[in-house]
């Protein structure tokens, strides 16, 4: 019977997947409409599509998300939603169903038990084989297994800070500091500062457009807000500088962690990290000068990666396609 290899990044906020032999297939968010009928859920619509029935609710369907931090939120939706993603990976013309053998990727934090959920739901959704390996040595295994590396991975929940050593992690923390703790921090300025409330969204659009860690920007963005009491649509100016003001605490809380972690760095993997410099990944990545803030207050060189979202997926290849000889070694789960 033929196989499919998939690697599977599970985020709070989006879901990607790496086929062997294909690459990128899925990077999609992690949500979906579902409407369910005599206790079985139907799925109508996950990822993207699922903004629609936010901006116009649909009487009997439920939008809900199916993870935060890396754990399962909601078993059922979930399933649903890797049994969508997973059907995209399918080959067009196969008669027969292949065989789905899964790599999923996860956070440093995650519990053994929250593990089982993951393969569960894995297995549910059609996969028969499910091997779980830790993010930051994914994203080593896209970097080059081997040496020495200092990953910061900023999702929107959590941010995983990890040394990643030749044999596997050295040392490696999750934290509750991601995007969107930024993004609520946004929100709550406007509601404290400006007497005025605004969605998530417009919250993210506000961190992604102006936010920025580089002192000497000051962008501002005209917002159409609801004012507090009134309930009045008015329109309020913000700019970088608010928004730096607003988001640097929570970044200087990841920075002392970050600098906290250095000095889990063995001697032998000295040369290795100071040479590549610590590695920013993740969506968060994205926030405009945040590697050259981090990179002044550890004086240390920092890399941003190429396609910082896709990296988990991506690097996870290499140990799915090198299993047998690193399945031991990695700590690698497998169940079965
Ligand atoms: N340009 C940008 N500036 C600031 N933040 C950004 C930017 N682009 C994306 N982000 C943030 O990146 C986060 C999403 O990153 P990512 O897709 O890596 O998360 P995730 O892997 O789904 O979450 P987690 O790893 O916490 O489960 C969101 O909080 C988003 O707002
Ligand atoms: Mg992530």
């Amino acid at each position: 019977m033929k196989t499919i290899e998939l690697v599977i990044d599970l985020g709070s906020t989006k879901t990607s997947i790496h086929k062997i032999g294909s690459g990128l297939i899925v990077n999609d968010e992690s949500r979906v409409v579902v409407a369910t009928k005599n206790n079985k859920m139907t799925l109508l619509e996950s990822g993207k599509g699922v903004e629609r029935y936010v901006r116009q609710p649909v009487q009997g369907c439920q939008i809900l998300n199916t993870i935060d931090g890396g754990v399962i939120t909601n078993e059922r939706a979930c399933v649903c939603m890797l049994k969508d993603y997973i059907s995209r990976c399918m080959p067009g013309n196969a008669i027969i169903k292949p065989k789905v053998k899964v790599l999923a990727c996860v956070g440093c934090g995650i519990s053994l038990t929250e593990k089982k959920d993951i393969e569960k739901a894995l297995n549910l959704a059609g996969a028969s084989e499910v091997s779980i390996i830790e993010s930051p040595l994914a994203v080593a295994g896209a970097l080059g297994y081997g040496r020495g590396h200092f990953i910061v991975d900023i999702g929107s929940s959590k941010t995983e800070i990890a040394v990643v050593g030749r044999d596997g992690i050295v040392a490696g923390c999750s934290v509750d500091i991601g995007g969107d703790k930024l993004t609520k921090a946004i929100a709550d300025f406007m509601v404290t500062n400006l007497s005025s409330t605004i969605s998530f969204n417009l919250a993210e659009k506000i961190k992604k457009d102006l936010g920025s860690m580089y002192e000497h920007n000051n962008m501002s963005m005209r917002v159409n807000v609801r004012k507090v009491g009134s309930q009045r649509i008015e329109s309020e100016i913000v700019s970088s500088r608010d928004i730096r003001s607003v988001i640097e605490p929570n970044i200087i809380d990841l920075l002392h962690i970050i600098y906290n972690m250095s000095f889990q760095i063995p001697d032998v993997l000295a040369e290795d990290i100071l040479q590549e410099g610590i590695v920013l990944c993740g969506g968060g990545a994205n926030l405009t000068g945040l590697d050259q803030y981090i990179s002044k207050f550890m004086q240390m060189r920092v890399y941003k990666v190429e396609d910082p979202t896709t990296i988990v997926s991506r690097g996870g290849m290499y140990f799915m396609e090198n299993s047998t000889d690193f399945a031991k070694m990695l700590n690698i789960v497998n169940y079965k």
